[in-house]
């Protein structure tokens, strides 16, 4: 990315953001400004006065509710403007955290997202997923946690600053004898996400107000007003306070947080985004011969069951691929007889309810 490379204004990249991603209108904004902000500095530090200049980070955490769209708004922006982008599972470097070479692991990632272009790959987006789950031992109200976690916020630190860092191209240590790839993290922007269950909890205990234990996921969905405002108050001393090591917090300058899915949401979500999911099935049975509808009532519940499962918009694939199973198993068996005319297949509420009778007993 030289200097002629145009690179979006924050302003198009949340118009970009707004094709796919409904609500979040403060996480859109903050990681519009953020990476815009990244890409210019990058170039600013391809320049020829480039050492006099030292050029901060901008590493971002993303708070928020499973489902609600955190790793959806990363790898939209990722997709807009062609950059290599890998989501690492931090827990998963929990598990063998000793061993230390593991958290390159993240690395070996974004090098195979782009083919080992090694050159894209230091200009990538490296999403540090679940790093809630580094919090440490002793923070949390769980005293059975390996201290891995704690480890691995402090092997992370080095990487996600910016450090020249030698990678095993496959990842993990299973080639002892392939030669290291080295890659300069200078560059890489760092975001990590989590759903920090409990912290508006102790944001809570900070500011004085006490409102019962509200966990920030699940159930706790219907909490939507509260909730969020009570995230817009953190400080990095809570995420400190939550286990996060103070250098781990200090290397991400911006904190921002998406918000629990309303009702309204998942209606809009199943309907408006360019890729939505009622026309991603629309499509796939188009190719069978159907012409596939639902009506007002049969969005609103889907969007109302999905509510109540509480895992944002995920719920909702779950309770279409219910409603739709029996259609989607005859329907192909049918596309013969109707040589080429499409037929219509209207999904009204009373079909959604009927449907998802076992869903409604779980829930
Ligand atoms: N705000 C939203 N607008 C449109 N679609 C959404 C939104 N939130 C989630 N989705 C849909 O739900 C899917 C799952 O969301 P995503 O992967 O972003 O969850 P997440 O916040 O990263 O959750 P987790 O903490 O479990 O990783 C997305 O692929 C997308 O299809
Ligand atoms: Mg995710």
């Amino acid at each position: 990315m030289d200097k002629s490379t145009v690179i979006p204004s924050p302003a198009k990249i949340m118009e970009h953001l707004n094709r796919f991603v409904i609500g979040q209108e403060e996480a859109k904004k903050t990681l519009s400004v953020a990476v815009y902000n990244h890409y210019r500095r990058l170039q600013l530090s391809a320049a020829p006065d480039a050492k006099q200049w030292q050029n901060g980070k901008s590493n971002v955490i993303l708070m928020g509710n499973t489902g609600c769209g955190k790793t959806y708004l990363i790898n939209t922006i990722a997709r807009m403007l062609n950059v290599p982008f890998y989501v690492q599972d931090c827990t998963k470097i929990t598990a063998s955290g000793y061993v230390g070479s593991d958290v390159e692991d993240c690395l070996a990632g974004l090098l195979r997202s782009c083919n080992y272009d090694v050159e894209a790959a230091q200009r990538g987006i490296v999403m540090l997923d679940e790093c809630d789950k580094l919090r440490k031992a002793y923070a949390g109200a769980s005293i059975t946690r390996d201290v891995s976690g704690e480890c691995v916020q402090q092997s992370l630190l080095k990487i996600v600053e910016g450090d020249v860092v030698g990678v095993q191209p496959q990842g993990g240590r299973k080639h002892p004898e392939a030669s290291l790839v080295y890659v300069d993290t200078t560059n890489i922007l760092f975001i990590a996400s989590g759903a920090f269950v409990g912290l508006e909890e102790i944001i809570r205990k900070r500011t004085g107000q006490s409102k019962g234990a509200i966990g920030f996921n699940g159930s706790g969905q219907k909490k939507e007003e509260t909730e969020s405002t009570v995230l817009d108050r953190i400080l990095p001393e809570d995420l400190t306070r939550y286990g996060m090591i103070p250098e781990f917090i200090g290397r991400f300058p911006v904190i921002t947080n998406v918000e629990p899915l309303s009702k309204d949401d998942l209606v809009r979500i199943l309907t408006e985004p360019d890729d939505a999911i009622t026309r991603q099935y629309r499509r796939m049975m188009a190719m069978d011969g159907a012409d596939l509808k639902f009506t007002d009532g049969a969005l609103e519940a889907i969007a109302t069951l999905a509510l109540e499962i509480g895992t944002g918009a995920r719920a909702l694939r779950s309770v279409i691929e219910k409603v739709l199973l029996d259609i989607m198993f005859d329907v192909p068996s049918c596309r013969d007889k109707n040589r080429g005319r499409l037929t219509e297949i209207v999904i009204t509420q009373e079909m959604v309810y009927a449907k998802t009778r076992q869903y409604q007993q779980v829930v």
